[in-house]
């Protein structure tokens, strides 16, 4: 199989940024006064939340105002305006922090509210450099090394660190580096190898600082996500594309357990996006009658031609872009990334594995 006649398509997937942000007191009042979170109340203590990693998990720390996390309309759902976060309401950051009964903690630029933990995702970053602006530099790698500084300069006590949890979020920009670097498909189980090796040391870094828990995603199914099926009209994700979320997944879950077996039985744990997202497909499939989500992979905002993103603007500053009229009944926001109902949905589908935050 060769992927190098993609290479629109993963132009397009250049838009998977993760980000912190700037609106995010507003948001996090918001979080707070939202009834169906704050189940826990803190239940095994995690007072904290660390993040890592890219657009999945971004709530504004990408550049403002090259992003278009900042750019109309994301953020119209909430906080009602553009905030940093690559969807049209809140992110997988949001919702885990709510889990543990915690505000979302805030990006690292931002740094005179510590309590809640930090955010250090960035749009468009994975474990290697990337080719997806704007903040190619900020690999995940780098993220940790932040972490580490802020830890040395006596930030957080050890204290502080063992009531707190991390939220490692990788969605695909490595393989969008892959692709465009035009290599062959060959080589590419060995490059899932050197990426799961890499998220190893990472999460392993994160730990050895004294990190209680550590959450990492399985990646979600590549090929569902509407810059792929788009191919097909949404009617259907395209299984060679999964095959690598599949592969990646399989070699992480052997991490995971091996990492497990070195230190105690629950520190590292999976949060499944590819299964969280097929079985919401399924589930919409299985009743089309209730139409949550309609067509599940038709994003609710699309470029008018296929060069165009949503948030793009010509020189007149005329949208380039369509959104639906209800953002709430789409699965996807944008070509890549999951709307706000979309990531409540992940949410409702993880909260039995978010549980084993509390086994110690
Ligand atoms: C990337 O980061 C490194 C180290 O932080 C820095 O030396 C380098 O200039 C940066 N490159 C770009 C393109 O920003
Ligand atoms: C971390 O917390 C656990 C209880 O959850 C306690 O047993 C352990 O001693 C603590 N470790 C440190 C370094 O404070
Ligand atoms: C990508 O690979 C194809 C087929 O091997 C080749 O024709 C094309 O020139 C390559 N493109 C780049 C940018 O290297
Ligand atoms: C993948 O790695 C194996 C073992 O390290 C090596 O023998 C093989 O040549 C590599 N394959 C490619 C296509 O790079
Ligand atoms: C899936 O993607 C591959 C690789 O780009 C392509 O060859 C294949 O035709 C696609 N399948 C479908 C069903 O679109
Ligand atoms: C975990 O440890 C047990 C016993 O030490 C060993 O049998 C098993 O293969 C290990 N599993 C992994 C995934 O390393």
């Amino acid at each position: 199989m060769r992927f190098s006649f993609m290479e629109n398509q993963w132009r397009h997937i250049f838009v998977f940024y993760l980000l912190f942000s700037f609106f995010l007191l507003t948001g996090i009042q918001v979080v707070q006064c939202s009834p169906n979170y704050y189940h826990h109340h803190r239940l095994g203590g995690l007072s904290k939340l660390f993040v890592f990693g890219d657009s999945y998990a971004d709530t504004g720390n990408d550049q403002k105002p090259v992003a278009r996390s900042w750019k109309v309309p994301y953020g119209i759902t909430f906080p009602g305006k553009p905030a940093g976060r690559f969807s049209d309401g809140r992110v997988l950051t949001d919702y885990v922090a709510s889990f543990l009964g915690i505000k979302t903690p805030v990006a690292w630029k931002k740094t005179n509210r510590l309590r809640y933990g930090i955010n250090f995702a960035f749009g468009g970053t994975g474990v290697f450099d990337t080719v997806v602006p704007p903040d190619p530099n900020v690999t995940m790698t780098r993220q940790i090394d932040i972490f580490q500084q802020l830890i040395q300069n006596g930030v957080y006590s050890k204290f502080d660190l063992n009531s707190s949890a991390a939220l490692v979020a990788l969605a695909g920009n490595d393989y969008i580096t892959y692709f465009a670097k035009n290599v062959s498909s060959e080589g590419l189980s060995n490059f899932t190898a050197s990426i799961i090796s890499q998220l190893v040391i990472n999460m392993k870094r994160i730990h050895d600082m004294g990190v209680k828990k550590v959450a990492v995603t399985a990646i979600e199914p590549i090929g569902c996500l509407p810059v792929i099926s788009v191919l097909s009209s949404y009617q259907q994700c395209n299984e060679t594309y999964n095959k690598i979320s599949i592969f990646h997944n399989l070699l992480l879950q052997q991490a995971v357990e091996k990492l497990n077996n070195e230190t105690s039985e629950s520190t590292f744990m999976i949060l499944d996006l590819y299964n969280a997202f097929i079985s919401i497909f399924e589930r919409q499939k299985e009743h089309p009658g209730s139409l949550k989500f309609g067509n599940p992979l038709k994003p609710c905002c699309v470029g008018l031609t296929r060069k165009d993103l949503c948030g793009d603007k010509d020189e007149n500053g005329v949208p380039k872009y369509i959104v639906c009229e209800n953002p709430e009944s789409a699965f996807f926001w944008d070509d890549v990334h999951p709307s706000h109902e979309g990531w409540h949905a992940i949410y409702s589908t993880l909260q039995h594995s978010l549980q084993q935050l509390y086994i110690r």
